[in-house]
């Protein structure tokens, strides 16, 4: 039957004409959520009062009953299609632009106010802030290692005894807990939860996530029973260090401890490494550097030696790897770890660690 120009449409072309406005329909939605800002209006073109979909209910009334609840029935399925569609894709467009605004709204206030060398100031007698000593040394620790291609991870400044202790080869009763027998907070089983005496548990944070290999460092605040004196604070900075890998041996440890040396401190300071003790190392070191107060010549900071001793390192103790199930004959790493605020009171000459906490305006700002 070919209706004539004039006469109501048929089932068929109202049953066509609902296929094409869901097509239509569907087309015009992906557009609009790809376009920013334009998803509103195409969602009331689709479905609202003068969309296809409104016009094609408007010729179910020119069908015969059986004819309309076919086509009434069909253009209900078409609609919700639509509508399901429409509220997914309302949600990934609020989603993108809650984004694009977080983006657009983020102030780097570092930028802005703080420059380590920034001169105050003077109109508003107020100074503006820079970065604290300390902070600009971690800083420039992470910038190093990074350019030796390590990553830098964190971890959690409250730790249990897991992570502190017995996971590095530390069990309960183990002596070398004593100097660090420290700082427990009220959380748990007592005993159970301390602020962390070092970073070194950060290694079996990332060990225990298992993605191999790893060359990471970890800077961040650690927490000690120590009374506060020239060379010692309770609250105190570390950066450890990490690497675990295929064939790893001392040789890459004692390289990576000389290349950091001389790019940290420049080409006339080097590294030695002196045999230690630490329980989650196997062999240990201490790792000395020259003296970059008198080159190596001998003077009051190294005790005549022309040596700083600054961290402590090792290949990952076997028991390290077992603990966290990692096949120590498969694996093997070195570990370093080595204080911040000990470094940067070294390279800045200061006679007593307390001026770093003492807030003294006069004192920070030479820095
Ligand atoms: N965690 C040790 C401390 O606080 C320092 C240290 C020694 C870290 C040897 C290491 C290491 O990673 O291998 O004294």
């Amino acid at each position: 039957m070919t209706p004539q120009a004039s006469s109501p449409p048929g089932l068929d072309e109202v049953l066509a004409a609902v296929d094409s406005a869901l097509r239509d329909g569907r087309r015009r939605l992906a557009e609009a959520a790809a376009t920013p800002g334009s998803f509103a209006a195409a969602q009331r073109e689709v479905l609202g009062k003068r969309s296809a979909l409104a016009s094609v209910n408007a010729l179910l009334g020119g069908l015969d009953p059986d004819g309309r609840r076919q086509a009434g029935a069909a253009l209900g399925a078409a609609r919700k299609e639509l509508e399901e569609e429409a509220n997914r894709l309302e949600a990934v467009v609020a989603e993108a632009e809650r984004r694009q605004r977080v983006a657009a709204e983020r102030l780097d206030l570092t930028e802005m106010a703080i420059g380590p060398k920034t001169p105050p100031l003077s109109h508003s007698g107020r100074g503006v802030g820079r970065l604290h000593l300390v902070t600009q040394t971690r800083d420039e620790l992470e910038d190093t290692f990074v350019a030796m291609g390590f990553a830098v991870a964190e971890g959690p400044e409250a730790e249990t005894d897991w992570y502190n202790f017995e996971a590095l080869n530390m069990p309960p009763a183990h002596p070398a807990r004593g100097m660090w027998d420290t700082l427990y907070l009220r959380l748990g089983e007592p005993g159970t939860v301390l602020l962390r005496t070092h970073t070194s548990p950060v290694q079996i944070h990332l060990l225990e996530a298992g993605e191999l290999p790893i060359y990471a460092v970890m800077p961040g605040r650690c927490y000690r029973r120590d009374t506060p004196d020239a060379r010692h604070l309770p609250v105190f900075h570390q950066i450890e260090g990490l690497v675990v890998d295929r064939g790893i041996t001392f040789g890459d440890l004692a390289g990576v401890i000389e290349a950091f040396t001389t790019s940290f401190f420049g080409p006339a300071i080097h590294s030695r490494l002196r045999p230690s003790y630490f329980p989650f190392t196997e062999p240990s070191a201490e790792f000395e550097v020259t003296c970059p107060i008198c080159r190596g010549e001998g003077c009051r900071t190294c005790s005549g030696s022309g040596w700083i001793e600054l961290g402590g390192c090792g290949m990952v103790d076997p028991n390290v790897f077992s603990a966290v199930g990692i096949d120590p004959e498969r694996y093997s790493g070195f570990a370093f770890g080595f204080g911040i605020d000990r470094l940067a009171q070294v390279r800045a000459e200061l006679s007593d660690m307390r001026a770093l906490i003492d807030n003294d305006i006069r004192f920070l700002r030479q820095f």
